[in-house]
């Protein structure tokens, strides 16, 4: 059963509240290759009650229009001790070696571990680590920092295998083994299965959703709710949106108050999933809180954003705050 106790938020107060440390557990690839192992394959899109997230212009009218986002400062980042690579980071052969191989775990490994990777990238010792390079688990888009290129696509994308499926319901091939066995790991911590929709959205797709919503609510309500195309998590393929199924399925937009979202705070990091758009967090990523969107950074980085209890990936990298476009 599910460990969760008290609100998300006062939760995460408590979180934020204590010192960072940072022998956090580090999920075991091992550990997920015995959960795929038991894995089934099959999804079961057509049994789902239609489950809407960014597609839901009737959600989006349902709560009042908060003030336009302003700018809020992020804090210094903290510069720790932790490891952090010594010299030239990116001149080092491992570190090319991985970055030439796509091998993100190897330059997180290099750079002596998720922390460490931070703390270059928050050093400025590290310009190979391109944060706008969607096919990276450090990348980070916002309404400040479109990726690069702007209409990017991943090589290849897939639905995850015996978990619920909606609309658009693929991720990146590669990381789609971490949807089944994080869904895997819900059911038997008695929370349900995870489904999810709006996984890899192209860019012409994107378009028409922001268009929608932009028509629908008007330029500034739907900008938080649709992201521009290249601007999207969306388009990367390492982002969906989610929903619970207990065994019902509830819509995405329900998901923030179900027992499965509860489980997803506690435990989506240990699958290297994070929930981006956080309750309180419009001021700095641009966005009405979106529970039911979850980004994909790699168990080692999502490791260190749990144990240091960040809200964004903003905060996270050191980045300035971005509630709005720049045109
Ligand atoms: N709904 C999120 C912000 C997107 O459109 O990417
Ligand atoms: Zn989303």
């Amino acid at each position: 059963m599910t460990s969760a106790t008290g609100s998300p938020e006062s939760r995460r107060a408590a979180r934020n509240a204590a010192p960072p440390h940072r022998g956090v557990r580090r999920l075991a690839a091992a550990s997920i290759g015995v959960a795929l192992a038991v894995a089934a394959v099959a999804g079961i899109g057509g049994a789902l009650a239609a489950p809407r997230a960014d597609l839901s212009p009737a959600a989006a009218t349902t709560s009042p229009a908060p003030p336009p986002p302003s700018a809020t400062a992020i804090p210094a980042p903290t510069l720790s001790e932790a490891p952090v690579a010594e010299g030239a980071f990116c001149d080092r052969p491992e570190v090319q070696a991985g970055i030439a191989a796509g091998d993100d775990p190897a330059v997180i490994a290099a750079a002596g571990g998720g922390e460490g990777l931070r703390q270059a990238v928050i050093r400025g010792i590290a310009p190979c680590i391109d944060l706008r390079d969607p096919s990276h688990v450090w990348f980070v888009v916002n309404k400040t920092m479109p990726m690069e290129p702007i209409d990017f696509a991943p090589s290849d994308w897939v639905a995850p295998g015996g978990v619920p499926l909606g609309n658009l319901a693929a991720v990146r091939t590669d990381i789609a083994p971490t949807v089944t066995a994080m869904s895997e790991a819900s059911i038997a911590a008695g929370t349900g299965q995870i489904g999810m929709q709006n996984g890899y959205r192209g860019y012409s797709v994107q378009q028409r959703i922001h268009n929608d919503r932009v028509a629908s609510l008007g330029k500034e309500a739907g900008e938080r709710l649709a992201a521009r195309p290249g601007y999207s998590e969306h388009q990367s393929g390492i982002a969906m949106d989610v929903f619970g199924c207990t065994p019902g399925c509830s819509s995405s937009e329900q998901f923030g108050t179900t027992t499965t979202y509860q489980w997803v705070v506690e435990h989506s990091w240990e699958f290297g999933w994070i929930i981006r758009y956080e309750d309180g967090q419009t001021p700095i990523t641009g966005y009405d809180p979106e529970a039911w969107h979850l980004r994909y950074i790699g168990p080692e980085l999502a490791a260190e954003y749990h144990a240091g209890g960040f809200r964004t990936l903003e905060e996270f990298f050191g980045l300035s705050a971005a509630p709005g476009y720049l045109d």
